[in-house]
């Protein structure tokens, strides 16, 4: 093992917090017990405050993929139409499971540059007199290229249509990093992760369910038993799970929400839109191009990097790995090589970029990566001034 921490700065899983780590380090308990009741209670009521909803969660021993299944296969029956946007790797492997369940895609297709079109979708949905799109999936933030859609104009563009389609978004790379409100969206079914915003290892998922999709979930026909919502909520009620748990997950889930709650979500939002600017300051200082061709799409999470013609990035990041101990993100797919992920996103701070951004100019030196030298300056300007702009904000107050 290399001396010093290891930099993982994919865009997820992320760094764990030692607090969470330690959390997570205790006897595992009997999860039929009082005490589990509590935890469980503890952990979903939570939840809530971080979804922004007061409709209830369900927390599934799976990786994302497994939620993303859940809300299909609980409020569909087979052959609906579903409405997805091609906006990356993960709506495509979305859509391809949506297939294989049995439903009918109909599928906008993107460059995987953009978010989803509220314009497009609504459009779609306009032209659908008979009602026979059942559900509208968006991923919120593309994992696979540092997009952000518009939650909030796509929610306006379905109720503008007028129309009785579910809303199912894909959180798994934006909650708690990027501003995601589930009851005020209107969203029926948020699918979320553990590893990423919420700062725990792999292996835990989740539903928030709106009451039209528990609605839907009475005669919805597609099969279900593992994912089904019905047993989770009744043994939810008193904090217990209709199978085993994962418990010593539940113990880092409860410490996450606190740190998160502690710190103020809107304060977590703000902190990855300082590094995420700061990211893309130095990005364009080094010469190099942001794959999101929407300024207003740029994700807070993640930026993804286009590598100049003729340089693999699959290389550079083999160097960056070999000489610094620093994992950055692939490109997927049909990016393979063509660009890179710098995560910045979960328990992440100013020095923590700084020493990511430096590792990676350091890379695209060793790499022989064309690029403009000291870009990293652009983003230590952007934190110092940002930082001094939030104490004098501070100072103000507290004279006020
Ligand atoms: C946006 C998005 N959706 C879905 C997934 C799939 O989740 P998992 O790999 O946890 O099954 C990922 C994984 O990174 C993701 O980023």
């Amino acid at each position: 093992m290399a001396p010093g921490r290891h930099f993982l700065q994919i865009p997820g899983p992320t760094n764990v917090p030692d607090r969470v780590l330690r959390a997570i380090d205790r006897p595992t308990i009997d999860h039929r017990s009082p005490e589990f009741g509590r935890l469980g209670r503890e952990v979903l009521d939570g939840l809530k405050q971080i979804f922004r909803t007061e409709g209830p969660i369900v927390i599934y021993p799976a990786s994302g993929t497994g939620a993303w299944e859940a809300a299909l296969v609980n409020a569909l029956s087979p052959g609906d139409r579903v409405l997805m946007s091609e906006t990356g790797h993960f709506s495509s492997l979305w859509c391809e499971m949506a297939g294989r369940l049995g439903l009918e895609v109909d599928l906008i297709p993107g460059d995987w540059r953009r978010g989803a079109d509220p314009e497009a979708i609504g459009a779609k949905l306009e032209g659908d007199r008979g009602h026979t799109i059942k559900a509208v999936c968006v991923v919120h933030n593309e994992t696979s290229t540092g997009v952000t859609s518009r939650i909030a104009e796509i929610r306006r563009a379905i109720d503008r249509a007028g129309h009785p389609a579910l809303f199912m978004v894909d959180t798994i790379s934006s909650l708690a990093s990027i501003d995601y409100r589930h009851d005020e969206w209107g969203v029926d079914v948020t699918v979320a992760g553990s590893q990423k915003g919420l700062m725990l290892p792999p292996g835990l998922s989740f539903n928030a369910v709106s009451d039209k999709a528990l609605r839907a979930s009475e005669s919805a026909r597609l099969p279900r038993s593992y994912w089904d919502w019905r047993p989770m909520l009744a043994s939810n009620e008193a904090g217990f799970f209709p199978y085993t748990p994962a418990t010593n997950l539940l113990y880092g889930l409860r410490e996450a929400i606190a740190m998160l709650l502690k710190e103020g979500l809107d304060n977590v939002f703000a902190r990855h839109a300082r590094h995420a600017e700061a990211t893309r300051r130095t990005v364009r200082a080094w010469g190099l191009e942001i794959l999101c061709a929407e300024p207003r799409e740029y994700s807070n999470s993640l930026t993804a990097v286009l590598m100049p013609q003729g340089h693999d990035a699959d290389e550079l990041r083999r160097v960056i790995l070999e000489a610094f101990d620093m994992s950055l993100g692939s490109g997927l797919t049909k990016l393979q090589g063509k660009v890179f992920r710098i995560g910045h996103l979960g328990d992440f701070n100013d020095l923590m970029l700084a020493g990511t951004l430096c590792g990676v100019e350091m890379g695209l030196r060793l790499a022989g990566v064309p690029h403009q030298a000291n870009g990293v300056a652009a983003a230590l300007d952007h934190l110092a001034s940002a930082t001094q702009g939030a104490a004098a904000d501070e100072r103000l107050r507290a004279h006020a």
